[in-house]
Parts: C-alpha cells; structure tokens; sequence
C-alpha cells in the first residue's frame, strides 16, 4: 500500500510555517485566557475604590450604579447581580423606591440552586426541590434548612457595592450561619 504523499500535496515551508503559526494560535490564545484570572488576582484588593466591599456588577458584568439601576427597576423589583465571591445576589428595590441596603444570596441553601424570585408569589422559590423564601429571602418552607444568606449594601462614589454581612441576622435574630 502507497505511503508517500503525492509531491505536489506535500507542504512547502511556507505552507508549514503557516501551519505551525495557526497551530501556535491555537494553543497561545486559551492561554492568554487563562492568564488573565491571575492578572486580576495581583491587582491590589481595594484598588477598585470600593472599601473593602465588591462592586455589584450586572448580567453584564458592568458595575452597577445606584442611579441606573433605580432608573430601569421599579419598587419591589429582585433582580441578581453579581455579588462577594461572584455569588448571585440580588438587589432589591423597597416600595419607595429606594435601594434596600441589604441583598439577598441566591444560592439555595439545600443544594446549591440558584432560586428566582417569583414577583407573583412574593416569594423565592426553588425550582430543584420546592424550597421556598419569603420577600427578604427567609426560608418558609423546606427542605432548604436555612434562609439564604445576606449581604450588605453599600453606596461608594455612586456604585452599588456589597459587604460581607457579620452581623445579627435581621429577619430571625441569629447569629448568621454564613459568616
Ligand atoms: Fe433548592 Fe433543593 S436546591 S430546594
């Protein structure tokens, strides 16, 4: 059986060259990917100017600022940013129209699921096993064990930013599990 390719199919350098540079794309640019999370990890922490808190950044991944975002969500509006350690949270607008200072992990705290607000219930409710939260994320039904966690928010510079909440939890008067 023939082995040798046809002289005319065989690769002359340049072809070769071009090769190796499409191939050397190929593997350079997931590695730029890669290194970018790495780029961001040596930024100084705080340099963002956000005090130690995480500046809220939307579906997007755009910061979200306290007037944008009061001006496209209404009172008794839930909608996710992404909140400390990238957890979905959500950002609630009270009925004055005001932003609550406090947000709501999404994270359900029975297994994991991200659980959506449903405006017509007024509750969150999970959708893997029917776990169920009041309007401020307090657990009324199980399994879930556990209300979902909070978050402070904060106003810096006209950015939403969110800080770890260490104390009391305001909805049952506990220690907060998730600090
Ligand atoms: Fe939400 Fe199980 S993960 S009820």
């Amino acid at each position: 059986q023939a082995t040798s390719i046809p002289a005319d199919r065989v690769p002359d350098m340049g072809k070769r060259q071009l090769l190796n540079l499409l191939l050397l794309g190929a593997v350079s640019l997931p590695t730029v990917g890669m290194l970018i999370p790495y780029t961001y990890f040596f930024v100084p922490p705080g340099s963002g100017g956000a005090g130690g808190g995480t500046i809220a950044k939307d579906a997007l991944g755009n910061d979200v600022t306290l007037d944008g975002w009061l001006k496209t969500h209404g009172p008794g509006d839930r909608t996710l940013a992404q909140g400390l350690k990238g957890d979905p949270t959500y950002l609630v607008v009270e009925n004055d129209k005001t932003l609550a200072t406090y947000g709501i992990n999404g994270v359900c705290t029975h297994l994991g699921c991200v659980v959506p607000w449903n405006a017509a219930e007024n509750k969150f409710i999970c959708p893997c096993h029917g776990s169920q939260y009041n309007n401020q994320g307090r657990v009324v039904r199980g399994p879930a064990p556990l209300s979902l966690a909070l978050a402070h928010v904060d106003v810096d510079d006209g950015k939403v930013v969110f800080v770890p909440w260490v104390e009391t939890d305001f909805r049952t008067g506990e220690d907060p599990w998730w600090a």
